[in-house]
């Protein structure tokens, strides 16, 4: 099995494949995909390596490698399956591959900034297959969080990751047009990561973000058509201690010059990633404001 391994990860070396979904190095993807394809668990370790592949497991190899290697298919696709924060997610091509850096503030409890108690109300807003709002009901099992999604695939996702997880009790599920449809009511903390890839971006995509819905991924020139229209229908949701975390990726330039009058408070990340500012009721109503 070692030999596959680094077999394999030669190979995905002289393809120059790119990586950014849920890894960021071709030894890494290649020990991934070959303990997968022998469904063996990651922790696997060195009592494997001398292993003989069985017929079955060899094709099956092969198979997911050209997957990989030919049509460039993000390997959480290939596999079915992908981590955040720790914890496993069935995935597939209905919803973006899980890897938004909010995962960390989710394990942190929100920490510096959540001010409310008792069992909290999460929105999961733009969910995709779910997992940050599951991530967020698995860590706080008080917690009662709404997934919404424009997108009936992604919804599907959703639901099958909440039966995976056993929290069908306190998530639900609802298909709206940002939160055109939601019940009024408000949240303690909103969980934000909406397509916000700008057009510039969008055009120079490597080919396996092309596997991913591009409804996703793209939000206009500037990457903040969606986050316009949110930050108009967000306020009736949140009352005075209300934490709004929204992710904007690249496109957080854009908005830190859309709102140059504006202070926001963008987050740093021990695991990586950037682009996720902070932001409190009356700060969203006036960037709401100074849009109109
Ligand atoms: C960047 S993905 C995020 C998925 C998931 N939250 C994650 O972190 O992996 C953005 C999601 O926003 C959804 N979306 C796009 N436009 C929307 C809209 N107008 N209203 C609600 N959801 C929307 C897409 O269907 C997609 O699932």
């Amino acid at each position: 099995m070692l030999e596959c391994i680094e077999q394999l990860e030669s190979r995905f070396r002289s393809a120059g494949l790119v990586y950014g979904h849920g890894s960021d190095n071709s030894w890494d993807e290649a020990v991934f995909l070959v303990l997968s394809a022998c469904d063996l668990p990651l922790t696997a370790g060195d009592e494997v390596a001398e292993m003989v592949l069985s017929p079955l497991q060899a094709e099956c190899l092969s198979d997911w490698s050209n997957q990989r290697l030919i049509e460039r298919k993000p390997l959480p696709y290939i596999t079915g399956r992908a981590w955040l924060g720790g914890v496993e997610f069935i995935c597939d091509h209905r919803a973006l591959v899980p890897r938004s850096p909010l995962a960390e503030l989710i394990l942190n409890d929100y920490a510096p900034w959540l001010a409310s108690e008792g069992s909290l109300k999460i929105l999961d807003l733009c969910c995709g297959g779910g997992c940050l709002g599951i991530l967020a009901a698995l860590q706080d099992p008080q917690s009662q969080v709404l997934l919404v999604d424009i997108d009936s695939d992604a919804l599907d996702l959703a639901r099958e990751n909440i039966l995976k997880h056993q929290v069908h009790s306190r998530v639900r599920c609802l298909q709206s047009d940002v939160l055109a449809l939601c019940p009024a009511q408000s949240f303690d903390v909103v969980l934000c990561n909406p397509p916000y890839v700008d057009r510039e971006d969008m055009g120079a995509l490597p080919a396996e973000y092309l596997h991913e819905p591009s409804s996703a991924l793209a939000s206009g020139d500037d990457g903040l058509n969606f986050t316009r229209e949110l930050l108009q229908q967000l306020p009736s949701f949140l009352h005075e201690q209300s934490v709004v975390f929204l992710e904007l990726g690249n496109s957080w330039e854009h908005f830190d010059q859309l709102f140059a009058g504006n202070t926001i408070t963008w987050l740093e990340f021990e695991q990586g990633g950037w682009g996720v500012c902070v932001l409190t009721k009356s700060e969203v109503e006036e960037l709401a404001r100074a849009l109109s």
